[in-house]
């Protein structure tokens, strides 16, 4: 991700049900971003596995200016893993397939995903070359204990998340060669936030923003994004902030019109 852009993700989730809507999905997006790259701002479509191929080769057709991203994989590249789908096939898609969120709220409450799991994830997807999204955020039990006890709780996610990753992200792992430093993102969402309507105030997300950023320094320029109940009324008091590098955004990107709405309130 380049250092002078933000970004806005936009995770489908399970979503939607069929690829005729899939579709109308893209072209809604397509629509949004137009031919033109824009200068300012990188947008990136986290559809299912299952349509990333079919969105991948209508990206190239349609010459529309965003990428796409998965919403999880596993960690070993292939094998007896039933279920899993792995870096080196999602990047066996093409150019177009550069994103991979790992560690979403969801996936760690519903799917048991775990710290562990989430670093073993991590370091695969940055070996393939994959950017990686890592979603870390405090549950409302958490953040009514106040705003040192959040801090804590991120502060441990990242601390297990990003274990054994710094020669990765310095760019000085010979393997993985220099350009996988700018690889990591980090999407702050407070679990309280994601799905409720109740979006975090802009400032405190900034703070938080600005919190993860000394805590992953040892990377040198993290971008962090944020995420939760952003919609097209809200999606430029995030953008508005140079430290905040972007957002990740979930149910207003199944909305045809709050997707042109979004793209063209920030463009
Ligand atoms: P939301 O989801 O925008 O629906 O709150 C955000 C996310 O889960 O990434």
């Amino acid at each position: 991700m380049p250092k002078d852009k933000q970004l806005i993700v936009f995770n489908w989730k399970e979503n939607p049900a069929t690829s005729r809507e899939a579709d109308r999905l893209f072209e809604a997006l397509a629509k949004a971003t137009g031919n033109k790259a824009r200068k300012n701002i990188e947008i990136v479509a986290c559809p299912p596995f299952i349509y990333l191929q079919e969105l991948s080769k209508k990206l190239m057709i349609a010459r529309a200016h965003f990428s796409l991203g998965a919403q999880d994989v596993f960690w070993e590249d292939i094998g007896a893993y039933t279920g899993e789908v792995g870096s080196a096939m999602l990047r066996g898609i093409g150019k177009n397939v550069q994103y991979v969120i790992i560690g979403h709220s969801e996936r760690r409450r519903f799917l048991g995903e775990t710290d562990v799991t989430v670093n073993k994830k991590i370091k695969a997807a940055l070996s393939a070359g994959l950017h990686v999204i890592l979603c870390v955020g405090e549950p409302k039990e958490v953040r009514k204990q106040g705003i040192a006890a959040a801090r804590q709780y991120i502060k441990n996610q990242l601390k297990k998340d990003l274990q054994g990753l710094d020669s990765r992200l310095r760019g000085n792992d010979k393997k993985n060669g220099d350009n996988k430093k700018e690889s990591l993102i980090i999407a702050y969402e407070p679990i309280w936030a994601i799905g409720t309507g109740k979006n975090a105030d802009p400032d405190d997300a900034r703070d938080m923003t600005i919190f993860i950023k000394k805590e992953t320094r040892q990377f040198s320029d993290v971008p962090v994004l944020y995420g939760g109940s952003v919609s097209s009324s809200t999606v430029a008091d995030y953008l508005c902030y140079t430290e905040i590098n972007g957002v990740l955004v979930g149910g207003a990107s199944l909305r045809g019109e709050e997707i042109v709405k979004m793209v063209r309130n920030v463009l």
